[in-house]
């Protein structure tokens, strides 16, 4: 773990063409730390936060990845105030309002995962336009809305256990992530080692990195390191 300053000039991997990574997810975390270190407000770590996820898919064009993964609210997020939990709605009203242009001139294909069909009727009605705009995109941005991975491994058995079949393949089918690229590559930053009930069955193979960048501080930059990190690793799968 390190904390990672933004490099100037391309990295190796930019140079190279490609990480060989497909398919990143990222455990935006810190923005209430970022706020409280500048004795602003949560709400405005949030907005900064925000922010960083607009600059890091405006910044995907050269990283080669079909599809980044992002954990916007768990559902675990429901046990913080209501104001925040207010502002995060809010904000994320404000985002799909303001970027669903932008996602459709840039070829990015909105998807969600979670139990999001539970949010207020008119974000569920917000996305459910979004998917559909974005549908056929080249890139696919996944964002995780009132996610919880042991809930989704929970769903995606019972579903498979209804069609009368219990296998690993059988339950993998019927995530939410059944038709995106295998995830390749794990990022949470601000520090904290731990996985918050994010992807867990599909981490079971991911490479994991942990950065101390505090999310809003994070860059396009910082993903084309931690992709040039991930190219050097020698992933086995349990084999040799
Ligand atoms: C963690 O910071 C972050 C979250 C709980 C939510 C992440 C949300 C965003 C980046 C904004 C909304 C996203 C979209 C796509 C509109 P924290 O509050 O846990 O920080 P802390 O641990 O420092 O308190």
């Amino acid at each position: 773990m390190g904390d990672m300053p933004a490099q100037s000039g391309e990295s190796a991997h930019l140079q190279d063409g490609g990480s060989g990574a497909r398919h990143v997810a990222i455990i935006m975390d810190g923005n209430g730390r970022w706020a409280k270190k500048r004795g602003l407000p949560r709400s405005v770590g949030h907005q900064r936060g925000v922010e960083a996820v607009r600059r890091l898919v405006r910044g995907l064009g050269p990283l080669n990845l079909d599809c980044l993964t992002l954990y916007a609210f768990s559902s675990e997020n429901w046990k913080r105030s209501e104001d925040e939990v207010d502002d995060l709605m809010n904000l994320m009203r404000k985002f799909i309002k303001s970027d669903l242009p932008e996602f459709v001139a840039n070829d990015v294909e909105l998807r969600i995962i979670g139990d999001w069909q539970s949010l207020a009727p008119d974000i569920v009605a917000m996305l459910e336009d979004a998917l559909a705009q974005t549908a056929n995109g080249t890139k696919k941005l996944a964002v995780a809305l009132n996610y919880g991975a042991q809930h989704e491994i929970a769903r995606a058995a019972a579903k498979a256990a209804a069609n009368g079949e219990i296998t690993a393949e059988a339950i993998e089918a019927q995530l939410d992530t059944s038709d995106l690229p295998p995830l390749d590559l794990l990022i949470r930053t601000s520090g904290e080692i731990r996985l918050s009930n994010f992807l867990l069955w599909q981490a079971a193979y991911a490479e994991m990195l942990f950065v101390d960048t505090l999310w809003p501080d994070f860059k396009p930059e910082h993903l084309a390191q931690a992709l040039d990190d991930f190219a050097r690793r020698e992933r086995r799968y349990g084999g040799r």
